[in-house]
């Protein structure tokens, strides 16, 4: 059997994660950076973090996956072949137009073109090209080849089969895509995130909490359970008799905490102050990176851990 190739476009922090995800489930890897000296930065990174996943018993011959993932000297090459581009360039919209118009110029038409635009919707960048249909916006959750969630977004232009075949695709190298039904600022990860950040910012400015504490709630409790079932089916099984019971006994009260709340207060300087005082604290600024890696291993832990268990 020949295995597809996909395009991986730009390596830096994104890139070079996607490249393992490709390339751990058997798919050939180009890697596409405008920036020469990048591709061999991202060839140790992709070294290091696959010889991490061999050490959680996730992956056995890195040396195979490493040999699939080959630079490539320019974009045409990257592209020859591939039945997937996935874009991972820097997040500003000119640099996104820019790659998509010569991606779109350069790659067969049956190539999907799928950015990792974290905030940039495809109409923002894709709706002037003459394959706008086979574009779309595939956002995933850093590092990508150890989170596996990936939102698919298209734009209303978008072709449906290009939705079907991409989401087949990060389904078939172990991701799990959503999709969305149409396009909303943030999508979906960061509109929850940027909820939950609100409330949070709110209740340290509040004096409510440290945000020390505040930080506990979600890794020893609300994320913890989340990691397991999402919002709806906590209220779900916290109910006995489900989500409308649920709501019959809970709604009114919670409805009356949103309330006072009103329009969202702006993140006021001084609690940013006082939340990034609390985390210099624990964390000097140059002990981000190690800090980094120890999450990255965590996260291995956890994927090896889910990957023992039955998911269902
Ligand atoms: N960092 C995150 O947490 C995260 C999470 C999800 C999605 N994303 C998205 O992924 C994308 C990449 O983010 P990142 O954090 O990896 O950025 P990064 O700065 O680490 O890497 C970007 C790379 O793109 C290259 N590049 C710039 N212009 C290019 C061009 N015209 N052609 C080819 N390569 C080019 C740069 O040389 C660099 O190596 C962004 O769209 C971002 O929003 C980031």
């Amino acid at each position: 059997m020949s295995m597809e190739k996909i395009a991986v476009i730009g390596t830096g922090l994104v890139g070079r994660s996607w490249s393992i995800v490709f390339a751990r489930a058997g798919r050939e890897v180009a890697l596409y950076d405008a920036d020469a000296a990048a591709a061999g930065r991202a060839r140790s990174a992709i070294a290091q973090s696959l010889s991490a996943l061999r050490s959680a018993g996730l992956v056995a011959d890195i040396d195979a996956i490493q040999a699939r993932i080959r630079p490539a000297k320019s974009l045409a090459e990257a592209l020859d072949g591939a039945v997937h581009a996935q874009e991972a360039v820097t997040e500003r919209v000119e640099v996104k137009r820019e790659v998509f118009r010569d991606m779109d110029s350069l790659a067969a038409p049956e190539t999907v073109l799928a950015s990792s635009s974290s905030t940039l919707p495809a109409s923002a960048f894709a709706s002037e090209l003459a394959g706008k249909r086979r574009c779309l916006v595939a956002h995933p959750l850093n590092p990508p080849h150890l989170v596996p969630l990936v939102e698919l977004v298209p734009a209303p232009w978008t072709d449906p089969e290009v939705v079907r075949r991409t989401k087949a695709l990060m389904a078939s190298v172990g991701q799990e895509p959503i999709t969305m039904l149409k396009e909303v600022p943030g999508f979906i990860v960061n509109r929850l995130q940027v909820a939950l950040l609100n409330e949070a910012f709110a209740l340290v400015e509040d004096g409510c909490i440290t945000p020390e504490d505040l930080d506990k709630s979600i890794t020893h409790g609300l994320g913890l359970r989340w990691s397991v079932v999402g919002p709806f089916e906590t209220i779900d099984l916290n109910a006995a008799r489900g989500v409308k019971h649920y709501v019959e006994i809970f709604g009114a009260k919670f409805f009356e905490l949103l309330k006072p709340r009103g329009a969202p207060r702006p993140w006021a300087e001084q609690v940013v102050q006082e939340i990034d005082q609390a985390r210099r604290a624990v964390l000097p600024l140059a002990e981000i990176p190690s800090r980094q890696a120890w999450r990255d291993e965590r996260l291995t832990e956890l994927a090896a851990l889910r990957a023992g268990s039955s998911k269902e």
